[in-house]
This record gives C-alpha cells, structure tokens and sequence, in this order.
C-alpha cells in the first residue's frame, strides 16, 4: 500500500471545468490542490520578462529550476510578484503551450509538482497528472467536452472580464492549442487507460464535482466524508 498522501488527478483539454472542478473537490476534501497549467503559464511569463525564446529548451529549463513558485487556491506568485492576473492573458497561454512542448521544462516541472503531494491529499489538475505526474493516483478522472462548448465557457469568461474577444478566433485558437496539446511527442494530453471519462458538455459544474466525489467515495478516499455542497 502506497504510504504518499493520496492524490486525485484531474485531467482534460482547455475549458473542459477541470480547474473549477479541482478547486471545488479540493475544497470539498479540505485537501490541497494543484493547478498544473499555472506553472507552465509561469514558465511563459517568467521567459517572457526575461527575453528568453519560447522554444529555447536548455535556458528555459535552467530559468524554471531557479524559479521559485508560491501557488494557493487563487493566487501564484514566481519570485514574490504576483503574477495570478497576468498569466490568464491570451499571449501567456499561446506561450504556455510552446514551453510545454518542452521536455526539459516538463522536467524541471515535476519535481515542483511532486513536491505538493502532502497531507491530507492533493487534487491536481492538468494534462499529465494521471499519465506522467502522479502515475500512482488513487482516482484518475479525464474531462472532456466539445470544442463548441469549450470556446463559449472561455468567451463567456473573457467577456466577462471585459475582453472583446470574438467567439470565432476564441474556437480557432482553442482548436489549435489542443492540436499541440494532444500531439507533442512528450506527454501529450490523453486518457490514461485507468481514468474515469467524464463528458461535461451539458453537465453543470456542481454535478461534475458531485460525480468525481461519487467516485472518491467509492475508492475510500473521503477519510470520514466530504464537506456537504453549496
Ligand atoms: O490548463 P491551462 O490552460 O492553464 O494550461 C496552460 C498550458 O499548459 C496548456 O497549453 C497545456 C499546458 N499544460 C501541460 O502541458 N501540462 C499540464 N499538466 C498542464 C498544462
């Protein structure tokens, strides 16, 4: 029996809820959480700051084991600036991509996300969490939903934030960072054969948390019961 604090890996596609559906099972749990995409987010803003390319692997790497990441529910601080808002912008998740793609960067990223498996448990999110990060999870849970779908959640998220962006060019760049995603050579975004398949097209959030915490349960990993929802 594993004697690591156990973990739930949430993975899936962009827009699919899997961020809001970690930060709400975590929350459930009273566990911590780990919103993967945030880091390489960083990593791109980091190189971005500094003038390094996105595709140089070997100063990338280097840069992002010097780097020093705070991340909690809401908020990431590299180096002590805050930097929650800024990663969110558009140019930063072109850029996340690309670093992604890199398996030094990849590298240099699991040891930090190895290292926020503590007590009681963690919920992470991402794209590898089942497949690569946490191979071991105790539940695995793949998010999906229509590239349709996903481009309106985002729209609907950026408007709301006052953005202009239209809906077409959301769909298109959505449509391409998932291509990459899915198609890099190292961790590409899959299902790990092991994974619960969660289709979240026409599922609100609190029924997609409900159902990962059905699952949670069913593997003992409520230690007592999970918070009542809201
Ligand atoms: O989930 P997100 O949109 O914040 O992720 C930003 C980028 O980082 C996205 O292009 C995919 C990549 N990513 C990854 O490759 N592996 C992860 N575990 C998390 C994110």
């Amino acid at each position: 029996m594993s004697t690591q604090p156990p973990v739930i890996a949430i993975d899936g596609p962009s827009s699919s809820g899997k961020g809001t559906v970690a930060s709400k099972v975590a929350e459930r749990l009273g566990w911590n959480l780990l919103d993967s995409g945030a880091l390489y987010r960083g990593v791109a803003w980091a190189a971005l700051q500094r003038g390094i390319a996105l595709d140089d692997d070997a100063a990338l790497a280097s840069m992002t084991r010097q780097l020093v990441f705070d991340i909690k529910p809401g908020s990431i601080h590299i180096d002590n600036a805050d930097v929650t808002q800024a990663i969110r912008e558009e140019p930063i998740s072109v850029g996340s991509s690309r670093v992604a793609r890199l398996g030094p960067v990849r590298d240099a990223l699991r040891i930090v996300q190895t290292g926020m498996r503590r007590p009681p448990g963690l919920v992470a999110d991402g794209r590898d969490m089942g497949t690569v990060v946490f191979p071991s999870a105790e539940l695995k849970v793949f998010l999906d939903a229509s590239v349709e779908e996903r481009a309106r959640r985002r729209h609907k998220q950026l408007i709301d934030k006052g953005s202009n962006v239209s809906l077409s060019d959301l769909f298109a760049s959505l449509g391409a960072r998932d291509e990459r995603d899915r198609s890099r050579p190292v961790s590409p975004l899959r299902a790990d054969d092991d994974a619960v398949m969660i289709d979240t097209t026409s599922m609100s959030i609190s029924a997609v948390v409900d159902e990962v915490l059905r699952h949670a349960v069913q593997r003992s990993l409520t230690g007592g019961g999970a918070k009542s929802g809201t």
